[in-house]
């Protein structure tokens, strides 16, 4: 009786704003536990314009780090694509058959609210050089500002896949250069038959 007596008093003198800190933390343990108990989705973005095997390879390794990986094809403006994002979408689903947590979609617009919208916070990059990381740093850094609670993860290319762009392949084949070990077979065949267009149609 004496001790319950003396604990509330005890109790009673702490005023609420002591209380503070402690809550928070709770707060802040439960959102996490919440976040960690939540399915790990990440979004890879990209112009895949077309999908490279550096891309597969980063493909592969990451859906073994998370439950789902959504690949997003972006339509960038500032970009003169080769291919349309439908004809993209579709070379990155023929060629990742063999990873089964995989979606591929299609958008336009701000990453940031793509995110939102997916609700994923986990965004995957790869990286190639020093000058890949310059531009990915302020890039993620951004997302971050938009969305606080988003995380780039980065992923080293393979060394075999380190000097492959979706640009030298497209350069490459344009030029009649072999593109066999840089992209799965199908694109290589539409790059193929698009340049063939091209040519045919002047
Ligand atoms: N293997 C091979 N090539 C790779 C690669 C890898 N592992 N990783 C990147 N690349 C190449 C790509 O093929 C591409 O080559 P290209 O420039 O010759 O086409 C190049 O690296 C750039 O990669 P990509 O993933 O296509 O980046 P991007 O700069 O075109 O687009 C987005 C990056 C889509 C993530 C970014 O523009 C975006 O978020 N856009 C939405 C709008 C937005 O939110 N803007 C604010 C962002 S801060």
């Amino acid at each position: 009786m004496y001790v319950t007596q003396s604990v509330c008093y005890n109790l009673a003198k702490i005023r609420t704003f002591d209380w503070m800190p402690f809550v928070r933390t709770r707060l802040v343990v439960k959102n996490h536990r919440e976040r960690m108990n939540r399915l790990k989705i990440a979004v890879y973005p990209g112009s895949f314009d077309p999908i490279t095997n550096g891309h597969i390879d980063i493909l592969e390794r990451s859906s073994l780090l998370f439950d789902k990986i959504i690949v997003a094809v972006v339509h960038n403006p500032t970009k003169n694509a080769l291919f349309s994002p439908e004809e993209r979408a579709q070379f990155i689903t023929e060629s990742t058959r063999h990873i089964k947590n995989i979606e591929v979609d299609c958008f336009d617009g701000l990453l940031a609210q793509y995110m939102k919208q997916k609700g994923s916070d986990i965004i995957i990059r790869g990286l190639r050089s020093i000058t890949d990381f310059e531009y990915e740093s302020h890039m993620s850094m951004m997302n971050r500002h938009l969305l606080p609670h988003v995380d780039t993860i980065f992923i080293m290319s393979d060394i075999r896949y380190i000097y492959i762009s979706s640009s030298s392949v497209k350069e490459v084949a344009m030029l009649g250069g072999d593109v066999t070990c840089m992209v799965p077979a199908l694109v290589k065949e539409a790059l193929r038959q698009k340049y063939r267009l091209k040519k045919q149609n002047g």
